[in-house]
């Protein structure tokens, strides 16, 4: 793994002004509407030449995370198992998604690796780390996202859906950490987000293996915080509420959220619109990449260790 390269390397650096032109030439030629190109030149480009390395971006939180990044200048690697794994009961992201991401992120005139693999394998992990080395000279910023949710009360969950939520959702999370660690101390800098929620907060009875996960990732971020901290590494978790994407708007959830009932989508609506005291129900997950590249950013640089609620309001009843 040619880890070599200290990010501030001119070759480095060379590279990835080539790297950024030749996506610009790309994305001036395709469709962009005189709006858009306005909206694109008063953004800022301070992750110019940077990489960032996003777990689960094939849609979705990782998606819109990925994409805050790379409007800002920012190389992307995606790792996402862009496929279905057979025990998980609803639709996880397809190979379309993953293609439909990596030109998402494209027309931002950065380039995308959009690599297919699950976070359970440690070897894939290690390959999007290299591939990232290799192509990009550096890893700036890592999102380990990729989760799934799983409902149920926990006497009625077998051995083999708690260890799928457990690899997945906390082992997966460990594997990118580990997998990135070495560059990042090597380097001695970088940025780490983690993607728990707010069932890592507080008690879930119907997501209880998925709700131990969360705190998990938590105490893994807090930790790693603590283990980064002389090699000026930052590292925060996420925690949002209730956000639109295909984990919680498919019918595995709708029809077990509540034990004998399904529910329609505007029920489970109203259920966010309540539990938010802003007036929003679901939110889109543009919310959490802007966080994202918040934490990402230079006003960010002394922040870590810290868990970062999106609820619109809903922790205000929390105590301090
Ligand atoms: N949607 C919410 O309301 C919400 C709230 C709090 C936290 N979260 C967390 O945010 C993260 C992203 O969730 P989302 O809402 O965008 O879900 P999503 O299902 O839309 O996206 C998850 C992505 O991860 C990928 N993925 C799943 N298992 C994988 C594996 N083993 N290896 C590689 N990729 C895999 C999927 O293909 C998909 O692209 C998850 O960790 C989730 O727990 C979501």
């Amino acid at each position: 793994m040619s880890n070599e390269f200290h990010p501030e390397d001119p070759q480095r650096r060379a590279f990835v002004a080539g790297a950024v032109g030749a996506g610009a030439a790309l994305a001036g030629a395709g469709a962009m509407t005189r709006a858009q190109a306005q909206e694109a030149s008063a953004r800022p480009r301070d992750f110019d030449g940077k990489t960032a390395l996003v777990t689960g971006a094939a849609r979705g939180i990782g998606l819109a995370c990925a994409d805050a990044l790379a409007a800002r200048g920012a190389n992307v690697v995606i790792l996402d198992v862009a496929g279905q794994i057979a025990e998980v009961p609803y639709p996880l992201a397809t190979q379309a998604d993953l293609d439909g991401a990596k030109a998402q992120i494209e027309a931002h005139g950065v380039s995308c690796l959009a690599l297919k693999g699950d976070v359970r394998d440690m070897t894939m992990q290690q390959r999007a780390v290299s591939a990232a080395m290799d192509s990009f000279g550096g890893i700036d910023f890592v999102i380990p996202n990729a989760g799934i949710t799983q409902t149920g009360f926990l006497e009625e969950l077998s051995e083999e859906e708690v260890d799928l939520v457990l690899d997945i959702n906390l082992k997966g999370v460990i594997k990118t950490i580990q997998a990135v660690t070495p560059i990042l101390r090597q380097q001695n800098s970088g940025r780490i987000i983690t993607m728990a929620s707010v069932t890592g907060r507080m008690g879930a009875q119907r997501f209880p293996v998925y709700s131990a996960t969360k705190w998990a990732v938590i105490g893994l971020t807090k930790t790693t915080a603590e283990a980064l901290a002389r090699h000026n590494v930052t590292v925060n978790a996420h925690c949002p509420t209730l956000v639109r994407t295909g984990l919680l708007e498919n019918d595995y959830v709708l029809s077990t959220m509540v034990p004998g009932a399904t529910l329609s989508w505007e029920q489970f609506e109203g259920f966010a619109q309540e539990m938010h005291l802003m007036p929003t129900g679901f939110y889109g997950p543009e919310h959490v990449g802007s966080l994202a590249a918040f934490l990402c950013s230079d006003g960010a640089s002394l922040i870590s260790g810290d868990v970062f609620d999106i609820a619109a309001g809903f922790n205000a009843r929390f105590p301090a």
